[in-house]
């Protein structure tokens, strides 16, 4: 694997944090990483398919529901062929609702709808990652990066 692209959305900084454990873990791999924040860095959907494997990581809003600014990267995707493509989910949650990272679920389902392959279970962290998430976050990253290549 030469590059992976992770595009997240976070409003508090929870999902942003883990995504930074799971960026700076692939970079000591020796894997490049190309990190977006959804509705503030510019990301074009085709920018799915310059990449070999995708992280999408989300906090969950509403009653398990997307975050606002992840609306058009969803709808984008329910348009493309994501054939092939290995992808894997993550993000903050909070167990105080009823449906705990829901938005993550909602990704999950879709890119499966597409054809993506999802090689990872998805990695649901409790609000702010803690010292002891830290492992779990990286064995996740790293668990992504051997599926991916199988
Ligand atoms: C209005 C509102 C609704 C939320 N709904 C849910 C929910 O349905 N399920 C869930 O797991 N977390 C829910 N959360 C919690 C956030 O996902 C959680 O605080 C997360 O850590 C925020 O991540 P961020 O710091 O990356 O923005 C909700 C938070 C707010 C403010």
């Amino acid at each position: 694997m030469k590059s992976i692209t992770i595009l997240y959305a976070s409003m508090t900084g929870n999902t942003e944090e883990i995504a930074e454990i799971i960026e700076s873990y692939i970079e000591k791999q020796g894997i490049e990483v190309k990190r977006y924040q959804i509705g503030f860095d510019g990301f074009e959907i085709d920018q799915l398919f310059d990449t070999d494997g995708v992280l999408i990581g989300t906090y969950t809003d509403g009653d398990g529901d997307l975050p606002f600014e992840a609306e058009d990267i969803y709808d984008a995707i329910e348009q493309v062929d994501l054939k092939g493509i290995p992808f894997g989910l993550f993000g903050s949650c909070d167990s105080m609702y009823t449906f705990y990272g829901g938005a993550i679920d909602s990704f999950e389902t879709l890119v499966k709808e597409r054809g993506a392959n999802v090689v990872v279970p998805t990695l649901k962290i409790e609000l702010y990652p803690e010292i002891e998430d830290i492992k779990t976050c990286e064995t996740f990253a790293q668990a992504f990066i051997e599926n991916s290549t199988k």
